[in-house]
Parts: C-alpha cells; structure tokens; sequence
C-alpha cells in the first residue's frame, strides 16, 4: 500500500470528523453518525484503490452506506479490505463528551477479520507485553505476569475497561488486586490505543464491540503491541450469524494473525470531540476549523500526527458546512 494512500483516507476522516463534531451535545447520536457516514462515504470514490469494505455500517440489508462488502475506490490501485468506524463514540458526541473519533484502517486484501457486530472479549497491551500474556489466563494471572515482566507493582499498574454493568466481576477482581482502573465511559477503540502506548495504561480488558477490536487490533500492530480477541455470540441468532460470516468456531482466540492477517497495515483516526490522544475538531473565527489526525503504518511503525486548517465560504449552513 502506497504511503499517498494513508494521506487520502485522512482526508476522509478529517471530512467524517468535521460534519459529525457538529453534533456534539445535541443529544443526537444518529444524525451525528448519519452526517459522519455520509461525509465518508461520499470521499471514498476519488481514492485510488481497489477496496472493500470488510468492517462497516453493517450488513447490506441494515446499511444504505458503507456496508460490508461495498467496494470503495476508484476501481484502480491495490486490492485492499477498509475497515470503517465513521464515528466510534456515538453517544459520546450526543452528550458533549470527550474521546470521540474517526476512524479507518486498511489492509491488503483478505486480511482483516470478517467481524459480525457482537461483542468481543479483548486483551490490548503495548510491546513490552505483546506475545507475553494470554486471554485464555484467569485476570489475576494476567496481572501477575505483566507485573513481573513490566518490574511494576501492581499497586502501580493502571487497567482501562469500560464502565459496564456487564463488567462487574472483572471490575471487583481488578480492585481486589489492587491495580489503578481508568474507567472508560465510550470509545475502546482508543481504549486499547491507550494500553499501547505504554504511558498512563498497562491493559486494556473486557469485551467491547467486536469491529472495534479489528480497529484497535491494526492500530496496536503499528504501535507493536499486541490485541487478544475471542467473538462473544449472545444467543442462537449471533451465533448463527458468526458461521454466516465464516467463523467456524466462534469461540477460538483470536491472534494479531486472525484480527488483522501478515500484511503492511495501515491506521488513521481524526478526533471528533477532545480526547486523550488526539484533539477535537476546533471551530475557529473566519470560517475555519482545525482539525488533528493520526496516520500510522505497520511497515516502518511510523506515527505520525497531523493538524489539518479547513476554510469554509463566507457563508455556509452551520450543520453541514455546506455554502449557501
Ligand atoms: P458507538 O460508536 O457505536 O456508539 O460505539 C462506542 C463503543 O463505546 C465502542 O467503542 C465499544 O466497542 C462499544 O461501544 C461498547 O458497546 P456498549 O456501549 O454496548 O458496551
């Protein structure tokens, strides 16, 4: 994948992050994942690419945009799978919160995992851990070992996990043992980003949406950390739709190989609302807006952040940038 492309899916993301930062605080999750949807879809077709779209808005019948199995591009250049999250914090703009983003990620063809939109049980560390730990391992073995491979005591060890009901067990035990927890609210996608970073968060634990994990997994393959994953089907009609999509043992640990295959990978994000990673779009005077993205690849492990100044015209309806 050519390193120009990296630069045209930022725009993407940059135009997603602009119409859906518009919402924030309108207590609307849908329009602003409707406007995020849109502003995406409606850039991929000038992209030099082949692309498909691997994880998306959902299945054909559920998603007029962005479905899976889309194609995307312009029809030329590398086959490659897209993964798309429009806007991974719904609820986070509706209610004025931080840490919202947009997101893709891209791979050569066939690599990224087909995930159905279930929740995924997760284990995200960064690359002092990465190989090291197992999700199979009951949380206080896990602690153990990455206490004793990062020389920490787990008194200073500090575990993300979203603030679930659904949580409470693995919650008690983190406290049981001791360690700090970084209660997430929405976002495990930057959740996990966080753990690999290798800065305030150790691990990341829990189960969130399974797509997101494929997100997080192609982020932590560039920051050379590692993501577990192991599909959480709720009943018949998730499990059948966990074989619909080729998983056969829906139940099997998922590996970096089964998330996101051997290829180069590459990973953009632009923060929609002010996050811990990246900030959210500002709307300035004169009919400006700054933006602040991510774009990082597997091959050379490069990071690189970027802070993009868009003009608007002189007069322009305030919901959806457009000049009138
Ligand atoms: P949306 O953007 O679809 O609202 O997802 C936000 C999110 O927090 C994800 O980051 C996470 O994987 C998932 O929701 C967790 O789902 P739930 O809120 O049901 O626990």
């Amino acid at each position: 994948m050519e390193r120009h492309l990296a630069l045209e899916l930022v725009r993407i993301t940059e135009a997603a992050a602009l119409d859906a930062a518009r919402w924030t605080g309108r207590g609307d999750k849908n329009s602003a994942d409707e406007a995020a949807t849109i502003a995406m879809r409606s850039r991929f077709n000038s992209v030099t690419m082949d692309g498909t779209v691997v994880i998306g808005e959902g299945e054909m019948d559920e998603a007029p945009m962005l479905y899976i199995g889309e194609k995307l591009g312009n029809h030329r250049g590398s086959k490659i799978d897209i993964a798309v999250d429009p806007l991974e914090g719904t609820e986070t703009v509706a209610n004025g919160l931080n840490n919202a983003i947009s997101v893709i990620a891209a791979a050569p063809q066939g690599s990224l995992l087909h995930a159905p939109d279930i929740y995924m049980q997760k284990l995200a560390v960064g690359p002092a851990l990465a190989g090291k730990l197992s999700l199979d391992d009951p949380i206080e073995t896990t602690l153990d070992k990455a206490s004793g491979i990062l020389n920490k005591p787990l008194s200073e060890m500090t575990v993300s996990i979203l603030d679930r009901e659904r949580h409470s067990v693995l919650i008690a035990a983190l406290r049981k043992a001791g360690v700090r927890i970084k209660l997430l609210s929405h976002g495990d996608v930057m959740g996990a980003v966080e753990a690999a970073m290798e800065k305030e968060v150790d691990l990341y634990v829990g189960s969130g949406g399974a797509p997101e994990g494929v997100l997080a997994a192609a982020a932590l393959k560039c920051l050379g950390g590692e993501m577990q994953g192991r599909l959480l089907p709720d009943g018949m009609e998730e499990y059948s739709r966990c074989i619909r999509m080729g998983h056969r043992q829906p139940d099997q640990l998922l590996k970096m190989e089964q998330l996101i295959g051997h290829g180069n990978v590459m990973f953009v994000a632009t923060g929609v609302t002010p996050g811990d990673f990246l900030q959210g779009v500002h709307y300035l005077p004169k009919h400006k807006a700054e933006t602040h993205s991510v774009i990082m690849h597997s091959q050379n492990r490069t990071i690189s952040y970027l802070t993009t100044t868009h003009h608007y015209p002189e007069q322009y309806d305030t919901l959806t940038g457009a000049a009138i």
